[in-house]
């Protein structure tokens, strides 16, 4: 199965990324191949702008894969630009009837009203956007001195394995249809 990730905060080291690897980690079997696009390494540009190579890219592995993991930072409640942006340069060509799982970190609380904005877009690309999702917060994880994040809990991981579930046997669903 072709899974990807989608890590949507626009700083470099950042707890979305972090959380984004901790996923990959628990899906990586040999059956699955994952791939984590961080969007701050992406040239993505602002819509509206000429096209990049990058683009192409997100366009064409996103089209490609079975099922979409997206993650977010918590931005003043909601999700981030950036990965607004990247969505609104995507389309039902990636999104129609896919699997997608959906993740957030924030500062403070744990907060669901950043996924709960996202599933509405998730809506307009026609995505399949499942109900099991993550709300992280910093102090599901530390950063070490280096400024390393690392040390997720426990609850955490069993929370990532319960949406990967979900996720995986959906994708799977979606798939053996396809090939009807
Ligand atoms: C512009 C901005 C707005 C933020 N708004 C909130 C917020 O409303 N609630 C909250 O808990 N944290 C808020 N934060 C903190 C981030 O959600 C938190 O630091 C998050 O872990 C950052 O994720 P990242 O490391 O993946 O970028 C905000 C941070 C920024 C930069």
């Amino acid at each position: 199965m072709n899974l990807l990730i989608i890590s949507g905060s626009p700083f470099p080291g950042s707890s979305t990324a972090f959380l984004a690897e901790e996923i990959k980690a628990q899906i990586e079997q040999p059956e699955n191949h994952v791939e984590i696009i961080d969007l701050c390494q992406w040239d993505i540009p602002l819509l509206g702008h000429p096209e990049t190579e990058d683009l192409e890219k997100l366009k064409h592995i996103a089209g490609e894969a079975d099922g979409i993991i997206i993650g977010t930072p918590n931005f003043h409640t909601s999700f981030s630009g950036i990965l607004k942006n990247a969505l609104d340069h995507l389309s039902f060509d990636q999104f129609e009837e896919k699997p997608v799982a959906l993740y957030c970190t924030s500062g403070g609380m744990r907060n669901t009203d950043p996924l709960a904005q996202l599933r509405i877009v998730m809506r307009g690309l026609h995505a399949l956007a499942i109900p099991t999702q993550l709300c992280a917060s910093s102090s599901d994880y530390k950063k070490d001195a280096s400024g390393k994040y690392g040390e997720l809990s426990i609850e955490m991981k069993q929370r990532i394995g319960k949406m990967l579930d979900s996720l995986i046997s959906i994708a799977g669903m979606a798939e053996s249809k396809h090939q009807i």
